[in-house]
Order: structure tokens, then C-alpha cells, then sequence
């Protein structure tokens, strides 16, 4: 099954998402007898200093820990920053690239976010080029962010993203160019849109920066929250991590695109009924009240940050009706998974309360 040039790049093992799926991606492969190793490409201006910083972040065993190795880099540099041989030889050990890394930020510009997620996808693409190697990318469903304001209700695995539906969120609009970059290159390319990621299922440790929390953080800091009839895709970061790199060990997955998504739809209202249950009283409000009171709270730093984000949230909240995001059908996805062995959590009421002590820091 492993061919001579074993070994696998993972751009954003630092990250949310990335950490998780290097132990992910570690656990299938070592369970196959992989020889390989994982070269993980880290910020940092030196080799110990992106080293550290990687395992910092990542919980493995002894036995993971050696197949780990650290690339200091930066995708947004000119072969990383690494000089074209050192990208070269690189390139000449990988047959395949997961590239988790990007600018997740829903309050930046497009082209703020270029130089990470287009021109960083782009040296990505150039590197899987150079080595012949499968590329696995993680996009997201925010792609279709504004699909319903193109006439666009439900989004299945084969629907294709336009720029239209990408909406004018800069973060998705430079998620779909990425996407549409690696298309046009040739290269064999499966492509991964996760939903909304939340918490760890079991603990609930979640990234705080995602826009869930800032949701949650704005709403119980005003003690409101809006009437909402918008619905999202959610899954936790584990079961996406897990679902990547299952997906990713399929044979002949080159050219698929999957949701690794838990639960769509999933109703905004079900986030705030939850939150009331969990001992925060929230008044309901119409959502033009509920931005006034944010508006009307200049020092309140979580409402001024969500207020940052509203461009992406009016979606999420369908604010108006006509700008909801569509329903995201992951049921292919979620069939050959539970083939694959890999079954959705319980994302259960409790679930949800260790994921709000998470966000707001209670004990
Ligand atoms: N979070 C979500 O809800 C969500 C939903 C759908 C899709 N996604 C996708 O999932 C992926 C991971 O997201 P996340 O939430 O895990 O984000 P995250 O926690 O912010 O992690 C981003 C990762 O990318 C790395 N990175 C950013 N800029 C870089 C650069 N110039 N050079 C090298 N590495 C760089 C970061 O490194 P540092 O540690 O050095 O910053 C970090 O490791 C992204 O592709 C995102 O589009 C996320």
C-alpha cells in the first residue's frame, strides 16, 4: 500500500483543527504499518523554536512522537520560506499533502487573507505538483455561505461552489479561490468542507476564537439572544479530525469532495435553548433588537468583537430570511464513515454545557 516516498506534509498541525488531525492521521496510518513519517510545516524562525511550538500542542504517544518531524515555514513565503532546493527536496520525500493551514479569520478582508490562503495554497499546489503527490485539502461549507441568496437551498457533496455563493465574506471568498486553484492545477485533489467546528465531544476544549464562542460570549454578555430561524453543519473537532483521515485512507478518494460534518441541519435556536438550560437566562429578541443591544454595548469587548464578525453571523442567524445558509446534506459523507467505522458523537444537551464552561471559562 506505501510506495517508496511514504511520508506526508501537514501544513497547520499548530492549529485547532490540525492538531488533532496529526494523531488522527498518525492512528490510521500507524495501524496499517506505515513506515512514514509526518513532516509538519510550523511557523517559527528556528527548527527547535518551531519544534517546541508543535509539540506543544499536539498529545501523542512515544511512539507517535518519533514519526513527527518539524519544517519550519511559512505558506505564505516563497517556498515556504525553506529556498527552492531545501522545498525541493522536501517535495522528492512526500506522496501525500494534507493542507490544514490558513488565515481563519471571518473579520479580515479578501485580500488581507490572500497571501495565507490563496498564495499559500497555491505554493501547496506547487509542492504536490513537484512531488506527484495526492493533495487532501480542508475547505469549508462557508464556500456556500450566501447560497441561498443565489437561489441555492441545499448543498450536497456535488454542488459546486460559485463566487456567488461564497458571499462576500472575504475568509470564504479566498477559501473558494484556493479551491477552484487546485481544481484547475490537474493534480489529484479530494477536498474536505467541515461545517461550524465545535469542541472536543468528550471534553468540550474548543479553540475560544471560533465564531460559536463569540456567539455565545456576545449573547450572555448582553443576556439576549436573537429569534433565530438560521441553521448550520456543526461537528466536534475530533470526529472531523477523525473523519479527515479516514476519508483520506479511502482508495480512489482523488476528486471527491466530503462534508465531515456531525449534525445539519442544526438549528441556531437549539444553541440558545441550550445556553438558557445551562443557567444563562437570555431575553429573546427580534435580531434587529439584538444587534441594537450590541450596538448600545461600546465596552462590552464581546459584543464589539462579534459585531466584527456580523458579515459571516447575519448568515448563521439568517438575518434576513432571505441570506440563511442553505441546508448542508453530508448524508454521503456520513454513510461511507459509518462504513469506514467512524460514527457521528452524541452531541447531546450535556455536550453543549461543557462546551459553554469551555467558551466562558466556568468551572
Ligand atoms: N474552525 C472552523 O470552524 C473551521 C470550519 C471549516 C473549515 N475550517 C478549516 O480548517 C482549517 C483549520 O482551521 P482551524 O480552525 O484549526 O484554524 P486555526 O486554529 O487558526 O489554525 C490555523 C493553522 O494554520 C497555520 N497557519 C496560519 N497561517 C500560516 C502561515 N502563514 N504559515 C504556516 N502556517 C500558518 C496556523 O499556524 P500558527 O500556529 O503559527 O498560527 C495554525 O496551525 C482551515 O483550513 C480552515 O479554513 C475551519
Amino acid at each position: 500500500m506505501f510506495g517508496m516516498n511514504h511520508h506526508i506534509l501537514l501544513t497547520g498541525a499548530t492549529g485547532f483543527l490540525g492538531s488533532r488531525l496529526c494523531s488522527a492521521l498518525l492512528e490510521s496510518h500507524l495501524r496499517k504499518d506505515w513506515p512514514g513519517k509526518i513532516f509538519c510545516l510550523v511557523r517559527g524562525r528556528t527548527l527547535a523554536g518551531g519544534d517546541r511550538r508543535l509539540h506543544a500542542r499536539l498529545t501523542l504517544t512515544p511512539q507517535q512522537r518519533d514519526r513527527v518531524v518539524a519544517v519550519p515555514g511559512d505558506i505564505r513565503q516563497p517556498f515556504f520560506g525553506l529556498g527552492e532546493v531545501a522545498f525541493a527536496e522536501l517535495a522528492g520525500q512526500v506522496a501525500s499533502v494534507y493542507h490544514c493551514a490558513a488565515s481563519v479569520n471571518l473579520a479580515a478582508d479578501y485580500e488581507r487573507l490572500v497571501p495565507a490562503n490563496v498564495d499559500g495554497t497555491r505554493t501547496v499546489t506547487a509542492l504536490a505538483l513537484l512531488a506527484s503527490a495526492q493533495l487532501h485539502y480542508v475547505s469549508t461549507l462557508g464556500v456556500f455561505l450566501a447560497g441561498r441568496e443565489t437561489g441555492l437551498t441545499h448543498v450536497t457533496e456535488q454542488t459546486v461552489p460559485r463566487q456567488r455563493t461564497a458571499g462576500t465574506v472575504g475568509y470564504c471568498r479566498t477559501k473558494l479561490v484556493a479551491e477552484e486553484e487546485i481544481l484547475a492545477s490537474g493534480l489529484p485533489v479530494t477536498i474536505y468542507r467541515p461545517g461550524l467546528i465545535l469542541g472536543d465531544s468528550v471534553t468540550g476544549e474548543c479553540s475560544g476564537n471560533d465564531v460559536v464562542a463569540r456567539i455565545v460570549r456576545a449573547a450572555t454578555s448582553v443576556r439576549a439572544a436573537p429569534a433565530t430561524e438560521g441553521v448550520v453543519a456543526i461537528s466536534s473537532v475530533d470526529f472531523t479530525a477523525r473523519a479527515i483521515a479516514a476519508l483520506s485512507m479511502i482508495p480512489s478518494n482523488a476528486g471527491q469532495v466530503y462534508h465531515p460534518v456531525e449534525l445539519s441541519p442544526y438549528p441556531m435556536s437549539a444553541l440558545f435553548a441550550h445556553l438558557r438550560n445551562a443557567g444563562h437566562p437570555l431575553e429573546e429578541l427580534s435580531i434587529g433588537q439584538w444587534r441594537q443591544t450590541l450596538d448600545r454595548a461600546p465596552q462590552n469587548s464581546a459584543a464589539f468583537v462579534m459585531l466584527a464578525v456580523w458579515q459571516a453571523v447575519r448568515h448563521l442567524i439568517a438575518e434576513p430570511a432571505s441570506s440563511a445558509s442553505p441546508v448542508f446534506d453530508a448524508s454521503q459523507t456520513l454513510d461511507l464513515l459509518r462504513r469506514e467505522g467512524v460514527h457521528p458523537s452524541d452531541l447531546d444537551e450535556a455536550y453543549f454545557h461543557r462546551l459553554f464552561r469551555r467558551i466562558l471559562r466556568v468551572p
